[in-house]
């Protein structure tokens, strides 16, 4: 039976400075108008959840509001013929939890079209674990295969390597096959990232370059960048000819310096990733992708699971830097 109320997360904000985070009863009338109505089970904690739960207007306009880009769950009622009642499905990106209620809250509605059914092999907890930031290391993945870099192609840089995106590059990357350095800001973070599969750990610092040189020596096959800034800039003059660059995040800086060198001695390619707004025919062939072939065996290593009292001291972790591979919600207990 549906509740006529709902426990969720809901941020009350005035400014990006004055926000309060509190869990309390919404009502299932309360939700916006869509085909499906989901009872969420579980949920995960990306960056921009942190940001649209700290009172950044960029990511969510109005409040009070629920946050929570991702969301698994079950069916509870659809008005939409590809859905009925008890499937098990999920929803990422769109405007789930920017400024529509989010996946922080036991029941989400949404329209079918942002809908995507449980594939197989991949349970509901499994598939928050990769969650938006899984899916955005998936895109990114699919773009260095399609660029056509095989795994003896030579070294791939993952930046911002313990963080939810870049632990699921290199997880997948090695997964395939490929040679991943993870580069990371974490001192102590070594065995962590070769038991995900990376073949080298290096310092953020050591790729880190500020001078005013063009062209760096040629280190990477191909990058996934997840952080931006100073990092992507260095990352840009760094590559083998003809390499694939990732660009998915902003956490360095949203700015970066280049100069058009790269692109026209060395014939790189840098491909933007924009997971939310992801054509529904390649949302779904990568999330069997995810299920299927380039399913990671060590998931448990990957994640935390916190209830939606836990949030809180998550997003504060998250925002200074020190998160290490993947949050999930429980709304199920
Ligand atoms: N475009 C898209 O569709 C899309 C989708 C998902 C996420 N994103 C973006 O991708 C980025 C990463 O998301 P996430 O979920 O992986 O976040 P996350 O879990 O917080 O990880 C970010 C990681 O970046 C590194 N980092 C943190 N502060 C840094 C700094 N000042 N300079 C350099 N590196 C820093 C840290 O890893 P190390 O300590 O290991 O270096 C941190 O763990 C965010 O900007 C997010 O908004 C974009």
């Amino acid at each position: 039976m549906i509740p006529e109320i709902f426990k969720a997360l809901v941020v009350h904000s005035t400014s990006e400075v004055h926000h309060e985070l509190r869990i309390a009863g919404k009502s299932i009338r309360d939700l916006p108008a869509g085909d499906v109505l989901i009872q969420v089970m579980y949920s995960s904690l990306n960056y921009k959840d942190a940001l649209s739960a700290t009172g950044n207007r960029g990511v969510t306009r109005t409040y009070p509001h629920t946050p929570g880009i991702d969301a698994a769950g079950i069916v509870a009622e659809s008005s939409h013929s590809a859905f009925v009642s008890g499937d098990p499905v999920l929803v990422t990106g769109y405007d789930l939890g920017m400024n529509t209620s989010g996946g922080f809250g036991r029941y989400v509605r949404v329209p079918a079209d942002w809908v995507v059914k449980l594939p197989e092999n991949l349970s509901l907890k499994e598939s928050m674990i990769y969650g938006t930031a899984g899916f955005t290391a998936s895109l990114s993945v699919q773009k260095i295969v399609e660029h056509g870099l095989t795994p003896d192609s030579g070294d791939i840089l993952v930046t911002g390597a313990t963080g939810g995106v870049g632990s699921l590059a290199v997880s997948i990357l090695s997964k395939i096959g490929y040679s991943v350095t993870a580069a990371t800001g974490k001192t102590d973070q070594n065995d962590f990232l070769r038991s995900l599969g990376a073949k080298t750990v290096i310092s953020r610092a050591d790729i880190a370059d500020n001078s005013e040189r063009p062209l760096l020596k040629a280190r990477w096959a191909g990058v996934v960048d997840t952080v931006g800034g100073d990092i992507l800039a260095s990352a840009l003059k760094s590559t083998f000819q003809r390499a694939p660059i990732t660009c998915c995040g902003n956490v360095a800086s949203p700015t970066f310096a280049a100069t058009v060198y790269p692109f026209i001695l060395r014939g790189i390619t840098l491909y933007g990733i924009d997971s939310a707004s992801t054509p529904m025919t390649l949302r779904q062939k990568i999330w069997r992708k995810i299920a299927g072939e380039w399913k990671i065996s060590h998931l448990a290593l990957l994640h935390t699971e916190i209830p939606l009292e836990g949030l809180e001291h998550a997003i504060e972790r998250m925002l200074s830097g020190r998160q290490r591979g993947r949050v999930i919600v429980n709304l199920a207990n």
